[in-house]
């Protein structure tokens, strides 16, 4: 499995910029659009009769929600919000700032909050808390990755959750560092030379 990864990404990248930095594809673009349909189907089964607003964190998550809410069959709306938290280019502080807030009123909406990795889990804590003090009828959370082996929160319920990843710092698919690597359709370990210089 793992030989398979690093020969996928010789074979089909090794020309391509973006993909010089990472030590290897964690998980590729077919990978990831085959778990989103299925996350898709979960929802639009478990909401039936209602119609959610799903709520895009900016902008990590932009990626993945645009993938996302193409395969949920249900009128749902749509909202963002942008948040901030301080710290390094590659750990949160835990303090969070809000930088764009939502443009509807949620009294009684049943809310999904879609993100993109819970790490420490502080933003999401976070997040949560404010959005139940605001009358959501319902909230709950759908991310695409979770890094167990970091999280601080530790009664932070995830509802939805897609993948899985060791403790490491991956990129691409809307994650970045230093804002780059968006981009990249896969998701990989961003090799440690670029963030150690
Ligand atoms: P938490 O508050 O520690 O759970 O941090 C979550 C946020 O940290 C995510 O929304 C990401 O913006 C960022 N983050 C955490 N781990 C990674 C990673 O491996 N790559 C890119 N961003 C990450
Ligand atoms: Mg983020």
């Amino acid at each position: 499995m793992e030989a398979d990864l690093i020969e996928r990404k010789t074979a089909m990248h090794q020309n391509k910029e973006l993909y010089q930095d990472l030590d290897r594809i964690l998980l590729t673009k077919d990978e990831i659009a085959a778990k989103i349909r299925e996350l898709g189907q979960q929802i639009t089964k478990d909401y039936q009769g209602k119609k959610p607003v799903l709520v895009c964190i900016l902008k990590g998550a932009s990626v993945f929600f645009a993938d996302l809410i193409r395969e949920i069959d249900l009128p749902l709306t749509l909202d963002f919000m942008a948040i901030s938290s301080y710290g390094s280019a590659t750990k949160t502080s835990g303090v969070v700032r809000i930088l764009k807030d939502l443009d509807n009123d949620i009294l009684g909406k049943d809310v999904i909050i879609v993100e993109d990795i819970v790490d420490s889990g502080i933003t999401l804590s976070y997040l949560k808390k404010i959005l139940m003090q605001r009358g959501a009828g319902s909230l709950k959370i759908a991310a695409l990755l979770d890094k167990p082996a970091r999280r601080k929160v530790k009664d932070l319920r995830v509802d939805y959750m897609c993948f899985d990843i060791p403790d490491a710092f991956v990129v691409g698919y809307g994650l970045d560092y230093d804002q780059t690597y968006r981009n990249l359709p896969d998701i990989g370990i961003l090799s440690p030379r670029i963030y150690e210089k």
